[in-house]
């Protein structure tokens, strides 16, 4: 099914979002909240919303529904990696942050290279449709992407407080049976890779993406020491990213997400990567939060999924 695509148009210094033809200062008046929750033109001239709240902090760009950045108050380090090089415009995928990759993960399953990697959710402008502070003083934003793409519907549910939660609702509104994959493709900022462990697959199978989907077995943590791209399958848990550098523990618990990406480019990929700087790879790590390989969600008409991650660290 086609979608009508947002497209923004410039309206004197201003841009209007011809979706819901809302303007930064439509949605300044509109979902605001003072000292909380603003917006802006960010990178790009794209538009942003920037949560500072006594908790935590978060940019969120439209542009993609990609959290940029976030970072609990007391924390000394950025949780998610940016590229320097990222390129933040319309057609382009936003390098880094929390890219979201729907309704399929990778390349599109019929092998068509018209079809873009990772679907195409990350290279759509959003519409905000709530902004509130909830009971626990976490800011909440609900963006939808207008439309629908093969007749499922897509919001993005946004909680930042000391944690950041996400949560990927795809409803089918057709009559027919839709297959889909997914992913919170999320980028986090480590010290350095070798101070890196990843507990939490211990005994897991993975699918190698790197030999053909082969399958193995994990054993024991996950030491990233060349490249890696990876896809653990029938896996729920949490996983933590021990990082001894910078003496922090990532907590990356998933939710409706059956297959945890794993990946990092490692030297050679790194330097064919675009918007990724060549010695950009020790210094990120991307776990994901998946429907991927074999985890396939079909659903059925009326039917919803969610998929959903929650990022926390500790000292
Ligand atoms: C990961 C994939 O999820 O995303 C990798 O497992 C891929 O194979 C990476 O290289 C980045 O993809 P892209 O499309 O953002 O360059």
């Amino acid at each position: 099914m086609g979608m009508e695509v947002p497209i923004s148009i410039r309206i004197g210094a201003r841009r209007a979002y011809i979706v819901g033809m809302s303007t930064i200062d439509d949605l300044n008046k509109r979902l605001g909240i003072p000292d909380v929750l603003s917006f802006d033109e960010g990178e790009g001239d794209l538009p942003f919303a920037r949560i500072r709240s006594d908790r935590g902090a978060a940019d969120v760009s439209l542009y993609g529904a990609n959290v940029t950045h976030f970072k609990p108050v007391g924390v000394e380090h950025p949780v998610l990696w940016m590229s320097p090089e990222a390129v933040f415009a319309e057609g382009k995928a936003i390098r880094g942050g929390i890219p979201v990759c729907w309704p399929w993960f990778g390349n599109h399953p019929s092998g068509s290279p018209e079809k873009p990697a990772h679907g195409v959710a990350r290279i759509r402008l959003w519409d905000v449709r709530e902004a509130r502070v909830d009971d626990s003083g976490r800011v909440r934003l609900k963006l939808a992407m207008p439309g629908t793409e093969s007749d499922l519907a897509l919001t993005l549910e946004i909680a930042v407080g000391a944690a950041l939660e996400l949560r990927l609702t795809t409803e089918n509104t057709g009559d027919a049976p839709v297959a889909m994959t997914a992913a919170l493709h999320t980028y986090f900022s480590v010290s350095e890779i070798g101070n890196v462990r990843i507990k939490g697959f211990d005994g897991v199978e993975y699918w190698d993406q790197l030999e053909d989907n082969a399958e193995k077995r994990q054993d024991g943590d996950i030491v990233i020491d060349r490249e890696v791209d990876r896809i653990y399958v029938s896996t729920e848990g949490e996983c933590r990213i021990l990082d001894a550098g910078w003496e922090r523990i990532i907590r990356v618990a998933r939710e409706g997400s059956g297959s945890a990406v794993v990946w990092n480019p490692w030297i050679e990929k790194s330097a064919r990567l675009g918007d990724f700087p060549d010695d950009g790879y020790p210094g990120m790590l991307c776990i994901e939060a998946a429907n991927a390989g074999p985890d396939v969600v079909t659903l059925q008409p009326g039917m919803r999924h969610v998929l959903g991650t929650t990022i926390s660290v500790m000292p």
